[in-house]
């Protein structure tokens, strides 16, 4: 497969960051993009710059994504919307586990089971997942929810290939680190300042990165499949092993 395989793509989290790139890159190769996500002005503005199908819709709202589906046929899906969330388990809100269950994992299993069966029938897609590092390490500051919704989307990368053995439909997972959007600014309500502590003073990953990631397993050969791609800042680096000492230390 390649870009002359495929037709139409749709990417959700369209709206900024890594699915914005992606939506730009792909229009660029040719294809009709459908670009999902809640802001409906900036994938306008998005559709003006692009030529890309705008479609303001929650992805948690699964009869909304049903219609959406219905209407289209889609070759290359993009499962890129979620969210993030402060604190670790210890605080966490009940309304922010479900929120990160509903956005990062539940939505990807709908579009998923809605357009990959005919994906099946056509024996022609691509369904890329982006997941996190947070789905496949832990480390401190990271949200225990966040990770585990990703885990969760690992898992099901894994087994989708399983459900699609023998057609020519692909299955990517790509694990990125750190990359500049606007995902800490959502988390702390202020970009500017997400941007001075989480930015300025490092060579992150930038949207377009990662866009061209997938531009690259999408390009690649019928017979290729990139099932996994993790991708970090050169200057990042995942590691570690905290053992906290007792607090009555048994020798003086
Ligand atoms: N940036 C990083 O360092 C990093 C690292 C690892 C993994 N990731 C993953 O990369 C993906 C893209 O994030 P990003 O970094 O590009 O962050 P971003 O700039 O905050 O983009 C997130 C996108 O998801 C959309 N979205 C959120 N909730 C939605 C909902 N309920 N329905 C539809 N769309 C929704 C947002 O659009 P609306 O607000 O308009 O709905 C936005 O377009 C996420 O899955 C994230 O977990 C990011």
């Amino acid at each position: 497969m390649a870009f002359s395989d495929y037709r139409t793509a749709l990417v959700t989290g369209a709206s900024s960051g890594i699915g914005a790139a992606t939506v730009r890159r792909l229009c660029a190769e040719g294809l009709t993009v459908h670009a999902v996500a809640r802001n409906a002005e900036r994938l306008e503005e998005l559709a003006a710059e692009t030529g890309c199908k705008p479609h303001p819709v929650d992805v948690g709202d699964s009869a909304a994504v049903e219609r959406l589906i219905d209407a289209i046929e889609i070759d290359v899906l993009v499962n890129n919307a979620g969210q993030s969330r402060r604190g670790n388990i210890l605080d966490t809100t009940p309304e922010d586990v479900d929120a990160l269950v509903d956005i990062n994992l539940r939505a990807v299993l709908h579009l998923t089971r809605l357009v990959v069966p005919g994906m099946a029938q056509r024996n022609r897609g691509h369904v890329i997942n982006i997941s996190s590092i947070a789905g496949h390490y832990a480390f401190p500051g990271g949200n225990t929810v966040y990770h585990a919704t990703k885990a969760g989307v690992h898992s099901l990368s894994q087994q989708l290939r399983v459900d699609l053995f023998g057609k020519n439909v692909r299955v990517t997972e790509i694990s990125p680190a750190r990359v500049e959007t606007e995902v800490f600014g959502r988390l702390l309500g202020d970009l500017a300042e997400a941007k001075r502590r989480f930015f300025d003073d490092y060579d992150s990953l930038q949207p377009e990165d990662l866009a061209n990631a997938i531009a690259f397993v999408v390009d690649a050969p019928a017979r290729m499949n990139v099932a996994f791609m993790e991708v970090l800042p050169t200057q990042q680096v995942v590691g570690g092993l905290n053992f906290a000492q007792r607090k009555t230390p048994t020798t003086s």
